[in-house]
């Protein structure tokens, strides 16, 4: 076993374009499908794990002690670290969200890319881009895309154990500057985890479909990123955005992630697509709504959206970088 030393280490969020919702193993969390984000700047988790100081394993999550599943998730996480490195100290886990207190987008996905960078690294690894993603998408999907920066396509691979379920860059941050718009309609606590929506979407008539159409989803995505075209990137990420909620709502039981808010900020950007202002939905397993724009469309798109009655507030994000060691 090699020495690890206390590391910190920040990853970003990242915003699905072409959804993954589904798997087809949950234990390891393989997806039943590809997916394709953009990582977020300034909507980020720092993350700092130090191995061999303390007789318990112990998670603070925004200077509170985490506490009942959300602890219980990164022991798991500590005991996988655990098992890949030979390390058998209990640790220290301190980390620290950017997301903007009580805006209901803290992340899974940044939290579990920058344990897996630093809590790596603290174990004495020292894994390349391919691994850590691989790493990170076993305490969240999402988490193995948001390694990277820019835009990012997580496979779906074949494998049984998801040797091939990882991430890779597609185009990096600086490439392609685009906007996402964030309007945050509520702030209450998430009430179905992604995890018990996806069981859910499992039950759907809609299911066998949307799995069947992700691979024209990702092709068209792919090319429209390649081509730096965002009517065709916008008009399918909507595209995914939508299909994925139709889904919960033919569910049983049903799921439904949107508030009246929601339904009115998508009214007021298919407004201003019809006035000529290039702007595109997407939500993920929560109420808040996310705008693909230019970033010359972007004080537009968000003065449009705070004006929706039940818009708390809202935040604009520039494409985000990889994840990084910051001590
Ligand atoms: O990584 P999870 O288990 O939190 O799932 C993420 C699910 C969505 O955000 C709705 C879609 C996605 O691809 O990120």
């Amino acid at each position: 076993m090699t020495q690890g030393v206390p590391t910190t280490a920040r990853a970003h969020v990242n915003v699905a374009l072409v959804k993954y919702w589904g798997k087809r193993d949950s234990r390891l969390n393989l997806p039943a499908t590809g997916s394709i984000s953009l990582t977020l700047d300034g909507l980020s988790t720092e993350a700092r794990v130090a191995f061999g100081d303390t007789a318990v394993d112990r998670c603070e999550i925004d200077g509170v002690a985490a506490t009942g599943e959300e602890a219980a998730r990164v022991v798991r996480f500590l005991d996988l670290l655990r098992d890949e490195s030979g390390q058998t100290a209990r640790a220290t886990v301190v980390t620290r969200n950017t997301v903007p207190r009580g805006a209901g987008l803290a992340s899974s996905a940044s939290a579990f890319a920058a344990l897996a960078l630093a809590g790596s690294r603290a174990a004495g690894l020292r894994l390349e881009a391919p691994a850590l993603s691989a790493l990170a998408r076993r305490g969240s999907g999402s988490a193995a895309r948001s390694i990277f920066g820019g835009f990012v396509e997580w496979r779906r691979g074949e494998q049984a154990d998801g040797r091939d379920s990882i991430a890779e860059p597609l185009l990096g941050a600086g490439e392609w500057d685009l906007r996402v718009v964030v309007a945050i309609t509520s702030t209450a606590p998430k009430a179905i985890s992604s995890r018990e929506g996806m069981a859910r979407a499992a039950t759907s008539p809609l299911y066998p479909a949307w799995v069947s159409g992700a691979d024209a989803d990702l092709a068209e995505a792919r090319a429209a990123i390649r081509a730096r075209d965002l009517e065709a990137l916008g008009q399918v990420a909507e595209h995914s955005a939508l299909k994925m909620h139709a889904i919960g709502l033919a569910a049983r039981p049903p799921l439904l992630y949107w508030r009246g808010a929601t339904v009115d900020c998508i009214h007021r950007v298919w407004a201003l697509r019809a006035e000529g202002t290039p702007a595109f939905v997407t939500i993920d397993a929560g109420p808040q709504v996310k705008v693909l724009c230019a970033p010359s469309d972007a004080p537009r798109v968000a003065a449009a959206l705070q004006a929706v009655p039940g818009v708390e507030r809202v935040l604009t994000c520039a494409p985000g970088g990889d994840a990084e060691v910051l001590a």
